[in-house]
């Protein structure tokens, strides 16, 4: 689990080009460190540059939704991001949220330990909500999210990379607690991979064509696939939807 969120924040790295050495004093935790060049010289070896690209593309579209759903919030109006499966990305950080969202991230424990200490190494603190839980069909990160803050204003839930390692019933109660949980004007981008992926890879559990069937039977409304190149998006693609 640990592996998948070090190795999509150093694919993401190298597709965005941030030239981040992972050894300056920012990041004096030797182990993080090794973790870090590892992953890193794994990614360059291995790793096309197709893939390259498709993570690139993949991150613009996330940042770009989030970017357009924040776009009316202030601090005096603040819009609540929740992202699932957040791994070790620095997004919220990246994109400047922090200033007019409450942002809220939740992985499992191991991955939000790690995540803390690299953000704590990063910036001395960690401006986001971390929620250490696992998303099962109960309710419990549900709950774990709620104790961190989480309230009634708008929110827009991002599930990136996510989905593809939990089963189709996991999927689909995670899809159903989002949609009671959020208030109306909430919205909810979520990414997966195609049946055929899923099928063909030893290492996704869940895939599915009908990510906009998932989303409306959930609940949602107005979802739609969001623009995706083609060839990237036989492999996997992204669908948003609104809680109106
Ligand atoms: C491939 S990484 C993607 C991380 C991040 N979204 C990104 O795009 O960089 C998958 C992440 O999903 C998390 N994850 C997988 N199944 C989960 C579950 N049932 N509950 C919570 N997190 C889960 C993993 O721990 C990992 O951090």
């Amino acid at each position: 689990m640990e592996i998948t969120a070090v190795f999509a924040k150093v694919l993401r790295d190298v597709a965005l080009g941030c030239d981040v050495t992972y050894d300056n004093f920012l990041y004096d935790d030797a182990d993080v460190v090794k973790l870090l060049h590892r992953a890193r010289a794994f990614v360059r070896k291995e790793c096309s540059p197709d893939r390259v690209d498709r993570m690139r593309i993949r991150t613009n579209i996330v940042d770009s939704f989030l970017r357009s759903a924040c776009r009316e919030c202030s601090s005096a109006q603040p819009r609540q991001v929740v992202i699932l499966g957040c791994g070790l990305d620095d997004r919220a950080e990246r994109l400047g949220l922090f200033s007019q969202c409450h942002v809220f991230e939740l992985d499992v424990p191991a991955v939000i330990r790690l995540k803390e200490r690299l953000s704590v190494m990063r910036t001395g603190t960690s401006r986001s909500r971390l929620v250490p839980h696992r998303i099962t069909e109960s309710r419990g990160w549900v709950d774990a999210l709620c104790s961190a803050g989480y309230s009634t204003a708008p929110c827009t839930f991002i599930l990136e990379g996510l989905v593809m390692y939990m089963n189709r019933s996991e999927v689909e109660s995670m899809l159903r607690f989002i949609y009671e949980i959020a208030a109306r004007g909430s919205d909810v981008l979520f990414h997966t991979v195609s049946t055929a992926s899923a099928a063909e890879s030893s290492e996704y559990c869940f895939g599915t064509d009908d990510g906009k069937g998932l989303l409306e039977r959930a609940g949602f409304c107005k979802c739609r696939r969001v623009a995706y190149p083609a060839q990237q998006g036989a492999m996997s693609y992204f669908v948003c939807g609104s809680k109106q």
